[in-house]
């Protein structure tokens, strides 16, 4: 498939490198691409073992995908998507794995959107043509892309968004790529508040169990 990364840190290049492993044609996101390569020695690093992944300017890389991860700086994802493009955008699915982070005033980092609204809603405003699906932003970029690493995969990913359609397909497509055997949907787009207000205890819980490999499974 071709699909579209619009992020190059952590998650979005462990995205963007699964998914080029599993056969599919993806492009990787970013504001400016020969700034990138030139300044960002991590992300060179990682396009020199990751020579099938397209890095092209948000715009390109949007009209490439016929499935978009939304996978930018949270407190910029606006701006980003501004870049790529609603008519890119539309009619298309978008799994928003941003969280609002504001890290201006130190760690832990407060969140820009909270308690009667989230940046999903705010996504799916900005973009009412695109279909958005959050998920994925509970959990760490190495948890995403391989769930089985926590207790064999017996964890839950949440996802919410307004369309059923695209929820049962993101989340038959994250089952067979990568393997998620459980989901909970929390309903419409505004359960994406809730999802993104879990970061504050995602971060503690980092801390109190020592790794940022860790998943919750919610029992009946
Ligand atoms: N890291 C994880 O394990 C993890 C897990 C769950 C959710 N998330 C969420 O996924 C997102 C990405 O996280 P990350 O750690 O991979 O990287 P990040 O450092 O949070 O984001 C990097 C991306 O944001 C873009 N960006 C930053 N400022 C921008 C601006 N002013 N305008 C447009 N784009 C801008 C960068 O563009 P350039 O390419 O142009 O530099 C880059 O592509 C975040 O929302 C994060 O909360 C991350």
């Amino acid at each position: 498939m071709d699909i579209a990364v619009l992020g190059t840190g952590m998650a979005g290049r462990t995205l963007s490198g699964a998914l080029a492993d599993l056969g599919h044609e993806v492009a990787v996101g970013t504001r400016d691409v020969e700034h990138l390569q030139q300044t960002n020695t991590d992300f060179a690093h990682w396009q020199q073992q990751h020579t099938a992944v397209r890095v092209l300017p948000f715009a390109d890389a949007a009209a490439h995908g016929l499935l978009v991860f939304n996978v930018t700086a949270g407190a910029a994802s606006l701006a980003a998507l501004e870049q790529a493009g609603a008519d890119n955008l539309a009619g298309k699915v978008l799994v928003d794995v941003g969280n609002p982070l504001d890290f201006s005033s130190g760690m832990p980092p407060a969140l820009t959107v909270a308690n009667t609204d989230s940046l999903g809603e705010q996504i799916q405003r900005a973009l009412p043509e695109t279909k958005v699906v959050k998920a994925l932003n509970t959990v760490n970029a190495g948890v995403m892309v391989a769930p089985a690493k926590v207790a064999g995969g017996d964890h839950d990913l949440f996802v919410c968004g307004n369309d059923n359609a695209a929820k049962t397909f993101v989340t038959s497509s994250l089952q067979e790529w990568f393997g998620w055997q459980r989901f909970v949907d929390l309903g419409d787009i505004s359960a994406a508040r809730a999802m993104e207000m879990y970061l504050p205890l995602w971060l503690r819980l980092m801390n109190a169990v020592g790794t940022p490999m860790f998943s919750v499974k919610v029992v009946r």
